[in-house]
């Protein structure tokens, strides 16, 4: 085969032919990831839907032409996936302007958030300085929104409008991001996500996040906690001077209160305490969204008065509250004991943050 070379020198050649055919076929099979698996199938099915009409002599001709056209659409969308990795398409990612904000709400409700969209002026001011945007022939198509800790990063919101999804735009808008909390010198980021989301889930799990821990939210009806509250424990709204205080004894972080008390939403700060004037738990309350967005106790007992105490300050029209469960099992307990139901279970994934 190779007349005249050394064995030594054919066996390098046959090393580099073995290479260039490896890092051939690594290649061919990271474009083939790159291109979605239902957009594959989809093409295949076009394709021998045309061949079975054309293989028919008495084929109506408008049975040819819709065939002829879902196999050229599909063959577009194919174009248009293959030229993926910092090159995509006709897609540029760029930081967010004023003007994306009706395109950023659009794209929310696809989060599926209890929460509403962050108003105009905040988005405006502050969120849309933390956020990337794809965008492609002048219509937003996904965007992601972060914030960058002392210690950490976290990945807020990633939404990839529904035809774009699984042609790795999240991927893409993940790794931009990443490589900003690079330059901020952050070596690890997290990000929530509902269990059951599974498309999210593969695409974090690909980018080296792994599971930390899980959160939970219940549903309690308003009505159950009819219970009688416990004499001597009194609960009230916390004052700021007293905050240092319960952190201390709740084993919450230094802080943790205040920033409880930065929604954008009404908040309302509940402290309980003991028989004795301890601290015995604490819970922040969202009225507007029936939701107490944390809630620690330092026995499950304190917990009926500390949520009967937020009762006064809920809607008429919610008769159900939901409670965000985090690390904290003996709320999750005395909340199982109050017949709430669990509705929902968050992971929280953290991962190191790539290099590249
Ligand atoms: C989660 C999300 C951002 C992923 O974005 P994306 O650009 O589609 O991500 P990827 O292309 O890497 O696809 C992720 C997975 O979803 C699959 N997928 C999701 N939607 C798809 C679709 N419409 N067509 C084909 N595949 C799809 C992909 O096959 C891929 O799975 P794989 O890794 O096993 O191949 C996007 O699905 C989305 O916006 N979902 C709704 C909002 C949401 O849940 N956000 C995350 C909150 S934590």
């Amino acid at each position: 085969m190779y007349p005249g070379m050394s064995t030594d020198r054919r066996q390098e050649n046959s090393e580099a032919l073995r290479e260039s055919a490896l890092r051939q076929l690594a290649a061919a099979e990271s474009l083939l990831r790159q291109l979605s698996p239902k957009l594959v199938a989809e093409l295949t099915t076009s394709m021998s839907a045309l061949r079975e009409l054309l293989a028919t002599d008495d084929a109506a001709p408008e049975h040819v032409r819709a065939a002829v056209e879902g196999l050229a659409s599909t063959t577009a969308g194919l174009t248009a996936r293959s030229g993926f990795h910092g090159s995509q398409r006709g897609t540029t990612l760029r930081r967010a302007v004023a003007s994306d904000y009706a395109a950023y709400v659009r794209l929310f409700a696809d989060l599926d958030s209890l929460r509403p969209p962050v108003p105009y002026q905040d988005w405006v001011h502050d969120s849309r300085h933390r956020t990337l945007v794809v965008e492609t022939a002048g219509q937003i198509v996904a965007y992601c929104a972060w914030e960058a800790y002392r210690t950490h990063g976290r990945i807020c919101e990633l939404v990839v409008e529904k035809p774009w999804r699984g042609q790795r735009l999240g991927e893409r808008l993940l790794r931009a991001v990443g490589s900003r909390f690079r330059e901020a010198g952050l070596s690890t980021w997290t990000i929530n996500v509902k269990e059951n989301n599974g498309p999210a889930r593969r695409l974090y799990e690909r980018m080296g996040f792994r599971s930390r821990s899980r959160w939970y939210e219940f549903e309690l009806v308003w009505k159950s906690l009819a219970v009688s509250p416990d004499a001597g424990a009194s609960t009230v709204r916390l004052k700021t001077t007293e905050d240092a205080r319960f952190e201390r004894v709740l084993k919450l972080a230094p802080g943790r209160l205040s920033r409880w008390r930065r929604d954008v939403h009404e908040v309302i700060v509940m402290g309980t305490r003991d028989r004795r004037g301890l601290p015995a738990g604490a819970a922040a309350f969202l009225p507007e969204l029936a939701r107490v967005n944390a809630c620690y106790v330092n026995h499950s007992s304190a917990l009926p008065d500390l949520l009967a105490a937020l009762e006064p300050f809920r809607w008429a029209k919610h008769d159900k509250v939901t409670v965000f469960v985090d690390r904290d099992r003996k709320v999750a307990s005395a909340l199982w004991r109050l017949g709430a139901r669990s509705v929902l279970t968050v992971l929280e994934m953290r991962g190191p943050v790539p290099l590249d």
